[in-house]
C-alpha cells in the first residue's frame, strides 16, 4: 500500500537540488589574481567590468547604435586600461592590434577579452538553434558547436554570447528561434552540450570557446511574447521551468552568462539582487561573472528602477552585474561611486576576481595572444568538414509534418518540378536572424540544390509569385502558368528572416496574406503541392498550406540549406526530426506548449465541449504536436514493459519496449518518454517529457528501447520551492510524439525502513 501523500509530504522534502559548476578557481590562479587587484587603481577596476563595441571592426549585429563609435577614443580608452572586454569584431591581425594596445601600453597591461555573437555559425552557418532543437539529437548540436568554436577562436574570439537557453512558449516573441524550443529537458540536454561544444575539453587550449548562457533568467516568458516586455511569473514556474536549462549549462562548465533585459514580477534582472546573487551564486553556486545585455544597466533609468545613469550603474552591481556591456556606466561612475561610499570597494574588487579567473582559466594572462593565429584563420574557417556538418545537421533539422505519399520524390523519374514562392531562389533568408559573419553569397538556395541532385535541371522551372510580404505584377499569374506545366509543386514560403530573432514579435504567426493567396491559387489547379516552410518560429498553418500533399519544417538551415532540403526531397536522407515547439491551429492559443495543466473542465469528450476549457472556435490541441515528425519509413511501438509496477523510493523501474522499422526503407526515430503525475499538492502537467533516445534501424528491424527512471524523474517545486516527489500514481507513455504512445502506470512508494 501506498502511503498517504500528505503524511509524508514533509519527509520527502529536499533541497533545491541544482548540479554546482565542474570547476572551481585553483589556489595559485586565486593569489595571481589578488596580487593583480591589489595594484590596481579603480578606475582600472571599472575599466576591467566594462566591455564595448569593436568600433575597430564594426560589425552589423541587431543591436542600436550606442557606445564609442569614434576609434581614436576606443583607443585611448583601452591604453587608460578602461576596457576588459570588446565584443562582435573578428579578424586576427586587427585583434593582435587591439590586443597590443591592452598588454603593451597599458599600465597593468591586462589582457582583453574578446567576445562575440556566435549564434550558430561564424562564416560556416549551421541551423539556427531552434532547427537543430528538432533534431532531437544532443550529441549533434555539441558537433556543430564545437565546429563554431574552431571558426570563432581562429577568428580571434574567446567568448560566444551563445547558447541562448531561455524556454519559449510563446510563439509571438521572436526569440524562439535562438533556443530549443519549449520544453524544459530538451532545452536543459542542448544547453549542456553546446556548452561543452563551445569549450571542448580544456578551457585553455587555443579553440576553446567560452560560453554564455542567457538571459538570466525568463527572458522567454515576457508577458504576450512582447520582446523586452515584462515578466509576471510564480516561483515555482522560474524554477522548475526556467532555470533548470542554466543549471544544466553550469553543470556543464559554462562560466559566464547574461542578465536578461526584462524585469521579473517588477523587478529588472539586471538591477535584482535576490535573482542575480542570492539564486545564481547561493543556491545555484555559479561561479563565473555575470554580463549586462547591452545597455541592460542604463535601462534601468528608463524601466523607472533607477533615478539616473549613476544610480543605474550603482544598482547593477549591487545586484551582481561583474560585466556591463556597452552603456559605459560603470567606467564613467565607478570611482566616483566608491570614493563617495555610495558602493563598497569590496563589491568591485568580488567583480573584478570574477572577470580575471575567467581570463586565468582561459590561460589569456600568460598568453594574451592565444586564438589569434594568422595561420588558423586560414585553415580553420569555412572549411570543407564544417560545410559538409552544415548539410548533415540542416539535413537532420528538417520535420516532415505531413505527406500523403507524394514524397520522397523519384530522383531516376522524369518529372518537371516548379518551384514557387519568394524563398525558392533567394539567399538573403538562408542563415536566420543572428549571423551576421557569414556571407550570403556562400549560401546554397533551394533551387540551386535541387539542380544539383536532379538528373535533368532543365526539369526545373523557378518562380516567385510573390515578395515575402507583397504582391509583385504577374507574380500569381505566371507561378500558375509554371504549375500548370509541371507535374510537382515545391512552394517555398514563410517568414523571411527578419520576421523572427531580436525586436521581432508578431501578434499572428501565420503566413502573410501575399503568400496564402500565392498558396491558394496553386493548390486551386490540382497538382500535387509540397511546401517548404522557412520560418524562425511555430505557424498557425490554414487552408491550402495545411492541406498540402505534404509539408517539410525547414526553418533556416544555414549554408547547406538548398542541398540539405533536396537531400530529403529525394529521399537521399529520411526525415527524422521532430518539433521542439507545438504548431497550434490559431495565433490566439499562444502561449501554447504541449506541458499545459489538467484545468477543473478538460476536454474529455470531443462531442461535450460546451462549457469545458477550450476556445469557443478552436479546440485546445496541436494542428501538429511537440516531439512530431514522420519518416519516409513506417515505426511501430509494441510490447511495452516496466521491471516494476512499484517505484520504490531509493529504487529505480526499467522501462522497455519495443521499436519496429515496419517500412521498406532504413531510418531513425527518437522514441520519447513522458509522464503524468496523477494527483499532486501542486497540479501536474497532463504529460512531462523526461527521456528521448534516437534509435536507427534497418527495414524490417526491432530494437528494444531501454529507460531508467527513478524519484528524481518524478519531482518537482513544491510549497517553499523545495523539489520534492511524491508517493502515488504515476501515468507513463512510450512514443512517437507528445500525443499518444503505449501507456502504462507505476507507483512511487516511500520505502519503509531497512526494507526494500
Ligand atoms: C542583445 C541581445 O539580447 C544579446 O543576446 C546579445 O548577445 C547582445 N545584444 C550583444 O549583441
Amino acid at each position: 500500500m501506498p502511503f498517504d501523500r500528505r503524511a509524508v509530504l514533509a519527509g520527502a522534502i529536499g533541497a533545491l537540488a541544482l548540479p554546482s559548476p565542474r570547476r572551481a578557481f585553483a589556489a595559485d590562479e586565486v593569489a595571481r589574481v589578488d596580487a593583480l587587484i591589489a595594484r590596481m587603481t579603480l578606475e582600472e577596476k571599472a575599466g576591467q567590468m566594462t566591455c564595448l563595441a569593436d568600433s575597430f571592426r564594426p560589425f552589423n549585429p541587431p543591436n542600436p547604435q550606442a557606445g564609442i563609435q569614434d576609434e581614436k577614443r576606443l583607443a585611448e580608452e583601452i591604453r587608460k586600461g578602461r576596457v576588459g572586454c570588446l565584443f562582435n569584431g573578428i579578424g586576427v591581425a586587427g585583434a593582435r592590434r587591439t590586443q597590443e594596445m591592452a598588454v603593451k601600453d597599458s599600465r597593468l597591461g591586462i589582457p582583453l577579452l574578446f567576445a562575440g555573437d556566435v549564434i550558430h555559425g561564424l562564416k560556416t552557418i549551421f541551423p539556427v538553434p531552434l532547427a537543430e532543437a528538432a533534431s532531437f539529437d544532443p550529441a549533434m548540436a555539441q558537433r556543430t558547436a564545437r565546429a563554431m568554436a574552431l571558426e570563432a577562436t581562429a577568428a580571434g574570439l574567446h567568448l560566444t554570447f551563445a547558447p541562448m537557453v531561455d524556454i519559449a512558449r510563446d510563439q509571438r516573441w521572436g526569440r524562439v528561434v535562438e533556443g530549443a524550443g519549449e520544453d524544459v529537458v530538451l532545452t536543459s540536454l542542448f544547453a549542456a552540450a553546446r556548452v561543452r561544444g563551445f569549450q571542448g575539453r580544456d578551457l585553455r587550449r587555443d579553440d576553446s570557446l567560452l560560453a554564455c548562457p542567457k538571459h538570466f533568467a525568463a527572458y522567454g516568458a515576457v508577458s504576450a511574447g512582447l520582446e523586452y516586455g515584462s515578466v509576471d511569473i510564480s516561483d515555482e514556474t522560474l524554477r522548475e521551468t526556467h532555470l533548470p536549462p542554466f543549471g544544466a549549462a553550469f553543470a556543464a562548465g559554462a562560466l559566464t552568462t547574461m542578465a536578461a533585459f526584462s524585469e521579473i514580477n517588477g523587478v529588472p534582472a539586471t538591477a535584482d539582487r535576490e535573482l542575480l546573487t542570492d539564486l545564481l551564486r547561493g543556491e545555484m553556486h555559479f561561479r563565473g561573472f555575470v554580463f549586462s545585455d547591452y545597455t541592460a544597466d542604463e535601462e534601468l533609468v528608463a524601466h523607472g528602477f533607477a533615478k539616473d545613469d549613476r544610480d543605474a550603474a550603482r544598482l547593477a552591481i549591487l545586484a551582481g552585474v561583474d560585466m556591463s556591456m556597452q552603456s559605459g556606466l560603470f567606467v564613467r561612475y565607478i570611482p566616483e561611486l566608491v570614493k563617495s561610499g555610495a558602493l563598497p570597494e569590496a563589491t568591485i574588487d568580488v567583480a573584478v576576481r570574477r572577470i580575471l579567473y575567467v581570463k586565468t582559466a582561459i590561460g589569456l594572462l600568460d598568453n594574451p595572444f592565444r586564438s589569434l593565429d594568422a595561420q588558423a584563420e586560414t585553415t580553420r574557417i569555412a572549411t570543407p568538414a564544417h560545410r559538409a556538418l552544415a548539410r548533415e545537421s540542416a539535413t537532420r533539422s528538417i520535420v516532415l509534418l505531413q505527406n500523403s505519399g507524394v514524397l520522397p520524390l523519384d530522383p531516376g523519374k522524369r518529372q518537371k518540378i516548379a518551384l514557387i514562392g519568394p524563398f525558392g531562389a533567394d539567399r538573403a533568408n538562408l542563415y536566420g536572424p543572428w549571423a551576421f559573419y557569414g556571407d550570403p553569397d556562400q549560401g546554397v538556395d533551394i533551387a540551386t540544390g535541387l539542380r544539383a541532385a536532379m538528373a535533368d535541371p532543365a526539369l526545373l522551372t523557378v518562380v516567385q509569385g510573390c515578395g515575402v510580404r507583397d504582391h509583385i505584377e504577374d507574380g500569381i499569374a505566371s507561378a500558375v502558368v509554371a504549375a500548370t506545366a509541371a507535374d510537382i509543386v515545391l512552394l517555398a514560403i514563410g517568414e523571411s528572416q527578419d520576421m523572427s530573432g531580436e525586436a521581432q514579435s508578431r501578434t499572428v504567426i501565420e503566413l502573410p496574406p501575399a503568400q496564402q493567396k500565392l498558396a491558394e491559387a496553386i493548390a486551386a489547379i490540382g497538382k500535387p503541392v509540397v511546401v517548404l516552410l522557412r520560418h524562425g518560429r511555430a505557424l498557425a498553418l490554414h487552408d491550402a498550406v495545411a492541406n498540402a500533399q505534404a509539408v517539410l519544417a525547414t526553418w533556416f538551415l544555414g549554408s547547406e540549406t538548398g542541398h540539405a532540403i533536396a537531400d530529403i526531397l529525394f529521399g537521399k536522407a529520411d526525415p527524422s526530426a521532430k518539433l521542439p515547439v507545438s504548431f497550434p491551429w490559431e495565433s490566439g492559443q499562444e502561449p501554447f506548449f504541449y506541458d499545459r495543466k489538467s484545468t477543473g473542465r478538460p476536454v474529455t469528450d470531443e462531442h461535450q465541449t460546451e462549457y469545458k476549457a477550450r476556445f469557443a472556435t478552436t479546440d485546445n490541441s496541436a494542428r501538429y504536436p511537440f516531439g512530431h515528425g514522420l519518416s519516409f519509413t513506417r515505426f511501430t511501438m509494441s510490447d511495452l514493459k516496466l521491471s516494476d509496477a512499484a517505484l520504490r523510493w531509493d529504487r529505480a523501474i526499467e522501462v522497455t519496449a519495443k521499436l519496429t522499422n515496419s517500412g521498406d526503407r532504413a531510418g531513425s526515430e527518437v522514441v520519447q518518454l513522458y509522464i503524468r503525475d496523477r494527483v499532486a499538492s501542486r497540479t501536474r502537467p497532463i504529460r512531462e517529457l523526461k527521456r528521448i533516445e534516437r534509435v536507427t534501424l534497418k527495414p524490417g528491424e526491432s530494437r528494444t528501447v531501454r529507460f531508467s527512471l527513478s524519484r528524481v524523474d518524478l519531482e518537482f517545486v513544491g510549497a517553499g520551492n523545495q523539489r520534492i516527489a511524491e508517493p502515488g500514481e504515476f501515468d507513463l507513455w512510450l512514443g512517437q510524439s507528445s500525443v499518444g504512445g503505449l501507456h502504462g502506470m507505476f507507483t512511487l512508494y516511500v520505502q519503509e525502513q531497512g526494507k526494500g
